[in-house]
C-alpha cells in the first residue's frame, strides 16, 4: 500500500501514513506517543499544527476543533488524511506510546446478549489474537456515511481473536442503530486497540467508577485485575451508576469472579429518585461520583482510580477526584465517552 511521509517539525521523527489512514492512527501504529483521547473528532486532544503539506479532512464537521483554530493552521490528527508528504508540529508524550500496536482487521459479529433493556454485549471474532490491555477501546467502522465509533472491550485479551463490547443503544444514534440491527455473521472492520485508560500495575487498591455506557472498560479492568497474580491481595471495587434500577446490571457480570464479596466488591447507585421510589429501590440514590465521594472520602487517595462514562459523568468525576479530593492525576485514568 502506498502512503505519505509525515515529519514532526523540530525532530528527526517521521512515519509513513498509508492511503486512507489518518495521521493519528498512522503515528500510533508507528509506536509514537501522540496526544489523543477519543480518536473520533470529538475531544480536540489530537490537535496539531500543519506546517507543510496537503491533507483532506475525514469529517469536516468534527466538533473537536473550532473554525478559528483551523484558520490558524491547526488540524485534528484523527480527522486528517495526508494527500502529500506533510510536516506537523506536535509534542510527543512518552506515556502515550501505545502498549499494543493498533491494527485494522475484518471482524465477524458472532452474536449478542442483553444486559438491560438498552445495553447488550456484542461478541466479534477476528483473525489473530485479540491483543489489548484491559480498559482500551477499538474503533468499529460503519462506512463513509456514518463513520467510525469507539467501543471499549469488556473481555480479556485472548488468543481466540474474540472481541467483546458492552454497548448502550442511543436513541436516534446511527452507529448503535446499525449494531443493534445487525445479525450474527455481519462483517465489520475493527481498528485498535486505542486508549490510555488501561490497567496499571501500581501498588494500590483499585477503584472503578462507571456511568451508563461506561461499564464495558470497567468490567474489563475488574476481570483483568481479578485474574492477574500481580494484583493478589488488592481490594477491587466496581461502582456503577444508572438512571433507574432497570439500568443496573454490573453485579451479575462480576459476581462469579473468585474473591467476589471479599476482595472484589460492587456498589450501585441510581440517579432518578422518583424512579427509585416507584420501583421500591432500597439502594443508594444519587449521581455515582457523589456516592463514591460520600463512601470513599479521604481514602480516595489510596486508590488507583479508573472511570468511564458520558461527558457529564466524566467531568463531574474528574472534578471531584482531582480538584476537590486532590487525588494525584497520575492515579486517575479515564477516556471520556462522546
Ligand atoms: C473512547 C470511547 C469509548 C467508548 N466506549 C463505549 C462503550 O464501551 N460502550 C458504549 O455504549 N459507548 C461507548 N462510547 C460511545 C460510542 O462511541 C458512541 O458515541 C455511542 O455509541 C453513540 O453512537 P451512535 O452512532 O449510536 O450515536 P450518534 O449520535 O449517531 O453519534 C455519536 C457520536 O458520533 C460522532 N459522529 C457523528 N458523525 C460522525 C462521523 N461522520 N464520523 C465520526 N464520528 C461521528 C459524534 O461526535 C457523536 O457524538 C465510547 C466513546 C469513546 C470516545
Ligand atoms: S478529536 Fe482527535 S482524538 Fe479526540
Amino acid at each position: 500500500m502506498s502512503g505519505q511521509r509525515i515529519e514532526i517539525a523540530g525532530t528527526d521523527v517521521s512515519f509513513e501514513c498509508a492511503d486512507g489512514d489518518t495521521i493519528l492512527r498512522a503515528g500510533l501504529r508507528a509506536s509514537l506517543g501522540l496526544s489523543y483521547e477519543c480518536s473520533v473528532g470529538s475531544c480536540g486532544t489530537c490537535r496539531v499544527e500543519l506546517v507543510a503539506g496537503e491533507i483532506e479532512t475525514v469529517w469536516p464537521a468534527a466538533p473537536g476543533i473550532s473554525e478559528r483554530d483551523q484558520a490558524r493552521g491547526r488540524r485534528l490528527a484523527c480527522q486528517s488524511r495526508a494527500l502529500s508528504p506533510c510536516t506537523i508540529k506536535t509534542r510527543l508524550v512518552p506515556d502515550n506510546v501505545p502498549p499494543v500496536r493498533p491494527e485494522r482487521r475484518p471482524a465477524t459479529l458472532i452474536g449478542s446478549r442483553a444486559l438491560t433493556h438498552d445495553m447488550r454485549e456484542f461478541t466479534f471474532r477476528a483473525e489473530g489474537p485479540a491483543s489489548f490491555v484491559a480498559g482500551q477501546y477499538a474503533l468499529i467502522e460503519f462506512g463513509p456515511e456514518i463513520g467510525p465509533r469507539a467501543y471499549s472491550m469488556s473481555n480479556l485479551p485472548n488468543e481466540r481473536g474474540e472481541w467483546r463490547f458492552v454497548i448502550k443503544r442511543v436513541p436516534n444514534g446511527k452507529g448503535t442503530a446499525a449494531l443493534f440491527a445487525a445479525t450474527a455473521g455481519a462483517r465489520f472492520e475493527l481498528d485498535g486497540p486505542y486508549g490510555l485508560a488501561y490497567l496499571r500495575t501500581a501498588p494500590r487498591d483499585i477503584l472503578c467508577v462507571a456511568g451508563g455506557s461506561g461499564l464495558s472498560p470497567m468490567l474489563a479492568i475488574v476481570r483483568a485485575a481479578a485474574s492477574d497474580a500481580r494484583f493478589d491481595g488488592r481490594r477491587i471495587t466496581l461502582c456503577y451508576g444508572g438512571r433507574t434500577p432497570d439500568d443496573l446490571c454490573a453485579e451479575a457480570e462480576i459476581s462469579m469472579l473468585p474473591g467476589y464479596g471479599t476482595l472484589i466488591r460492587h456498589l450501585a447507585a441510581v440517579s432518578d429518585a422518583e424512579a427509585a421510589a416507584r420501583a421500591g429501590y432500597a439502594g443508594k440514590v444519587g449521581f455515582i461520583h457523589a456516592v463514591v465521594e460520600e463512601i470513599f472520602g479521604d481514602t480516595l487517595n489510596d486508590h488507583e482510580i479508573y472511570f468511564s462514562g458520558p461527558p457529564g459523568m466524566g467531568d463531574a468525576t474528574q472534578k471531584m477526584l482531582v480538584l476537590t479530593r486532590k487525588v494525584p492525576v497520575n492515579q486517575v485514568h479515564f477516556d471520556r465517552f462522546y
